[in-house]
């Protein structure tokens, strides 16, 4: 089998944090030196400016995420490493996506809805101080991805809807121009992966304003962890482990027969500045050595520019050959080239498949789905009414490929939806492709 690529990008908006170390970086640099991947990792410095408009933020943030990954021993030789804005061809891929993109699905993006939803609340305009980047982000964020032919993105619970949209521009792409230019990606939602508590035992997060450095001085570090909350049990009184942000923390460094032992130490009544002295020693033992990195790195930026450079030439030796296919794909062509016998694309496109209403003995209406070469592909659940299973079609029509999805042993679902089961030998695949014709088609 081919290798697995597995893409993901790190907007470079902040300064890298414990939890970032822990929930992001660490896993990935994991990962990326199993065999058999292909790591794909990238600053998503154009999806900054959506958020920052502060060029001296931006600059800094990319420089401190370039730093901090590379101490944290992701091997720029191994993985393709680069900046989001050293690669023409992703704003170039995103208009291409942007002419297939449905409005209406973005309409739907959780983070341009939230916006849309406060300016309503608030008795605002709906788009008010909304930019067209904020509605966009889908879109570019579908390009990083299609780009480079990833199969697997790993992200958190609130980009999935991003990977599903990407997953539905690729379909209508590849179903427009009539060839699987695009690979259809997936999310990888890492369960196991930690998600830190911060200093205040809510989970670590920039918004609010909890965060442990991943690489501030040793001093400034203990001096945080000190101010770790806690409850007020006094030394000797057994404590908690459930629901201790230390214990966890400290979970997230030691080995697992340190946390067997702090685990005792909690039972017998730990004092809470012993077990924070104890904290501070397994993360700053984990840490110290990245950080002398770190250092090191962030003194000589000239030496990640170049880093970076290269990577951008690795990522450009893809990203430029599928850009010229397919910019032949949609027309953008030689002129001095002849000229294909066939005229327009409308004269040339494969028929469409089509959804088959029917009545069953039952009294419940039904419909199938049936792909233009007569094969069945889905078989719906029965509805009380002909105008209900009107309403499914029509909602499968407009997003089923990007949302559809399949519960084994349980069926197909559209979000909390049931919508019906795989025809036999059907695959969620061809149901996707099958339903992205309708989407472009706009019916
Ligand atoms: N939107 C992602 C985030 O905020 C960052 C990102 C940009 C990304 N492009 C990507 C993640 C492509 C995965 C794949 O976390």
């Amino acid at each position: 089998m081919a290798n697995q690529r597995v893409l993901t990008g790190i907007t470079t908006s902040g300064t890298p944090h414990l939890g970032n170390y822990a929930g992001a970086i660490r896993p990935a640099v994991a990962a990326s030196r199993q065999a058999g991947v292909e790591s794909f990792y990238f600053l998503a410095d154009y999806h900054a400016l959506i958020k920052v408009q502060d060029p001296v933020r931006v600059q800094q943030s990319t420089l401190e995420i370039a730093a901090s990954w590379l101490a944290c021993g992701l091997d720029p030789d191994k993985v393709w490493f680069y900046r989001q804005s050293d690669i023409p061809e992703i704003p170039e891929l995103t208009w291409l996506l942007t002419c297939v993109a449905g409005k209406g699905l973005l309409n739907r993006a959780h983070a341009y809805k939230a916006a849309v939803d406060k300016n309503t609340a608030e008795g605002n305009d709906a788009d008010a101080g909304i930019t067209a980047g904020l509605f966009m982000y889908p879109v570019l964020m579908a390009a990083d991805i299609l780009l480079f032919g990833a199969h697997k993105v790993p992200v958190g619970r609130d980009q999935v809807q991003h990977i599903e949209m990407a997953r539905d521009f690729g379909a209508r792409f590849n179903h427009l121009y009539g060839q699987a230019y695009f690979t259809l990606p997936e999310a990888a939602i890492e369960e196991s992966v930690a998600t830190l508590p911060g200093l205040d035992g809510r989970k670590m997060s920039k918004s609010y304003d909890n965060t442990i450095a991943l690489f501030a001085d040793a001093t400034t570090l203990k001096k945080q962890i000190m101010g770790l909350l806690t409850d007020s049990k006094a030394p000797g009184a057994p404590k908690d482990t459930e629901d201790s942000a230390l214990f966890q923390l400290y979970q997230a460094f030691a080995t697992p027969e340190q946390t067997a032992t702090m685990r005792k130490a909690f039972a017998e009544g730990i004092a809470w500045g012993d077990a924070k002295q104890q904290l501070f020693a397994v993360i700053d033992a984990e840490i110290a050595p990245m950080r002398e990195r770190y250092n090191a790195l962030m003194a000589n930026p000239a030496r990640i520019e170049a880093i970076l450079q290269a990577g951008a030439a690795k990522a450009r030796a893809i990203a430029t050959p599928l850009l010229q296919d397919l910019r032949h794909a949609v027309g953008l062509r030689d002129l001095g080239s002849a000229l294909p016998a066939q005229s327009n694309a409308s004269n040339q496109k494969p028929a469409l498949p089509v959804f088959k209403q029917y009545r069953e003995k039952d009294g419940y209406f039904h419909f199938k789905l049936v792909a233009a070469d007569g094969h069945e592909l889905l078989v719906s659940i029965g509805h009380a009414s002909p105008h209900e299973a009107g309403q499914m079609v029509a909602r499968l029509k407009q997003e089923g490929g990007a949302a559809l999805r399949h519960v084994a042993g349980a069926g197909l679902y559209l979000g909390e939806m049931q919508v019906g089961r795989l025809a036999a030998d059907a695959a969620l695949e061809q149901v996707i492709e099958a339903l992205a014709a309708f989407a472009e088609e706009g019916v």
